[in-house]
């Protein structure tokens, strides 16, 4: 086998994401995560779940290359990015990673359109107009794409902004707190739209949220306390999940 060969097998292999005991201690002493290991298999859907301060963000900071952990390995796709310069790892980012965030961070002088596609002309490529076309049809957004985001409901904006995190057809998309500013009817679409691209698509998505019912829809929950993760749950139910955050709680 060639090199090239034996790179792609490689590749192809290595899981969405890989930490290897990854803490991050801020300036100050606070350690927000403390050895953290886990991998997340390409087309699976994990929930990051955890009382306020347990180092939800900050995982997901490190494992997308938007934080540098103080000690440890991440991989995305297989690549080391613990090493790399910021500018490096903001080319990976670009390429590999995808972010939806609770407030939507559309921005409101641009079209639907022109929303999804900039993170794609930023990084100097050029939109794949049928991919586009197959994710915004799947979001029910395909007759709104010249308007505003203003001009959108809630749930659309957000459906409007997975659409802008997959554009680049990243290995990971990162999700935190999607449905927190939600009503009920919209989060359950955006809950819906993030499993069907991961059953459907082969999409590997990775969420923070404080919802159970929300993490009951992942193939897998993480729960951390302190900077660890101190559950791990395959097939979680919301009732399970509520349980072992109120436990937390009561410590
Ligand atoms: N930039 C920062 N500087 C100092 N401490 C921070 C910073 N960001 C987070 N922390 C601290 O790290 C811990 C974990 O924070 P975070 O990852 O935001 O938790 P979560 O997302 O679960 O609420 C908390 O104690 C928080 O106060
Ligand atoms: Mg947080």
């Amino acid at each position: 086998m060639s090199t090239a060969a034996v790179t792609a097998v490689t590749a192809r292999r290595a899981p969405a994401i890989a930490l290897d005991r990854v803490a991050r201690t801020y300036p100050g002493g606070v350690r927000a995560l403390d050895d953290v290991s886990l991998t997340v298999g390409h087309g699976t859907f994990l929930a990051v779940m955890g009382p306020s301060g347990s180092g939800k963000s900050t995982l997901m900071h490190c494992a997308a290359g938007l934080d540098s952990p103080t000690s440890g390995s991440v991989r995305i796709d297989g690549q080391e990015i613990s090493g790399l310069d910021e500018t490096r790892r903001t080319e990976l980012r670009r390429e590999r990673v995808g972010f939806v965030f609770q407030a939507y961070n559309l921005i409101p002088s641009l079209s639907v359109e022109d929303n999804i596609t900039l993170p794609l002309r930023l990084a100097g490529r050029r939109p794949d107009r049928a991919w586009l076309r197959t994710l915004t049809e799947r979001v029910g957004l395909a007759d709104r794409l010249a308007h505003r985001p203003a001009e959108l409901s809630g749930g659309q904006q957000q459906r409007a902004a997975v659409v802008r995190a997959l554009a680049a057809r990243p290995a990971v998309v990162f999700a935190d707190e999607p449905t927190g500013a939600l009503d009920l009817r919209s989060a359950h679409q955006v809950l819906d739209l993030l499993r069907g691209l991961v059953d459907d698509l082969g999409q590997t998505v990775v969420m923070v949220t404080h919802d159970p019912a929300a993490a009951a829809r992942a193939h897998r929950a993480l729960v951390m306390a302190d900077g660890r993760v101190v559950d791990a749950l395959e097939r979680p139910t919301a009732p399970e999940l509520a349980e072992r955050l109120v436990a937390l709680g009561e410590r």
